[in-house]
């Protein structure tokens, strides 16, 4: 039987405390990761708690750290506690991020800076801190999380797209420098029922009604799981796709192959 399996292997994830970055936690832990992972949010939160007791429960290990992604040094300081835990790390999910919509005329410089230290910076410092713990592994891989917004958008949804467009440039540089050691990909999911995502619903008068109109409009007639974006993750970062890299993959339920709404 085929199945991806990531035993023994160590996971860096970041943005654990929500939606997408919680979802893969829960499936890498299900492959046999041993975990790091972060956020802004306290240790003793529910969320935090419970990706610690599952993982200590089938014997695999989590640590959790609080860390603004956007402070270099955090950042760095939780890549090497990391590694000197472990001793080791093999796979990078680069997932913390916000959505910043605002509207091309209506972002402030304050927007810009904020949406570009989070949603592109960030990842490319924790790619360049992780690379010499990658390059020690025997299948070193980073995941970067970016977006459908990289291939298509909705108006007022800038600067947010902007970035998780370049971060598919930042994905091929990194796959075509730093390969064969380590492969790179990106990760581009539609609509996934997140509390993040959520707040796009809530922007609406009636968000529920929004909510079903948007379903309707997905031929895989749902919207995505945080589980089913963690499943990816899972196999990108397993020797089954070790010919994928320096590409960014598009999951989205097939709303993209829409060229023209009902
Ligand atoms: N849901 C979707 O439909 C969707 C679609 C495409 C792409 N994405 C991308 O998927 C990723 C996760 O989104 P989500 O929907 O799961 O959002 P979410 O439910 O709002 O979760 C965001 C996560 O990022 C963390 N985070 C935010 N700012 C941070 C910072 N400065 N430092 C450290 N951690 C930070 C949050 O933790 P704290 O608040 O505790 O710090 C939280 O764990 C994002 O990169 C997003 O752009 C989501």
């Amino acid at each position: 039987m085929l199945a991806i399996n990531l035993k023994d292997k160590v996971a860096l994830v970041t943005g654990v405390s929500s939606g997408i970055g919680a979802g893969v936690v829960k499936v890498l832990t299900k492959a046999g990761c041993s975990i790091a992972g972060c956020s802004r949010t306290e240790e003793n939160d529910k969320t935090i708690t419970s990706l610690k007791d599952d993982l200590e429960a089938v014997g695999q290990q989590f640590f959790y750290r609080r860390v603004d992604v956007t402070k270099e040094e955090q950042l760095t300081k939780f890549v090497q506690e990391t590694g000197e835990k472990f001793g080791k790390i093999d796979i990078v999910i680069s997932n913390a991020g916000v959505n910043v919509f605002r509207g091309a005329a209506q972002c402030t410089n304050d927007d810009w800076m904020y949406n570009h230290e989070l949603n592109l910076a960030a990842h490319w410092r924790l790619a360049k801190a992780a690379k010499p713990w990658l390059e020690k592994s025997e299948n070193g891989v980073i995941v970067i999380m970016t977006s459908n917004h990289a291939f298509s958008s909705i108006k007022g949804c800038f600067p947010y797209n902007v970035t998780k467009t370049a971060l598919t440039g930042l994905v091929r540089s990194l796959a075509i420098e730093w390969g064969p050691a380590i492969r790179v990909v990106g990760l581009a999911p539609g609509f996934i029922e997140t509390p993040g995502n959520d707040k796009w619903f809530e922007s609406f008068p009636d968000a529920e009604a929004e909510r079903q109109r948007t379903i309707k409009l997905h031929p895989a007639g749902k919207l995505g799981t945080p589980e089913e974006v963690g499943a990816w993750c899972a196999f990108l970062s397993s020797s089954l796709a070790a010919f994928a890299t320096g590409t960014t993959y598009l999951l989205d339920g097939g709303r993209s192959a829409i060229l023209q709404d009902d």
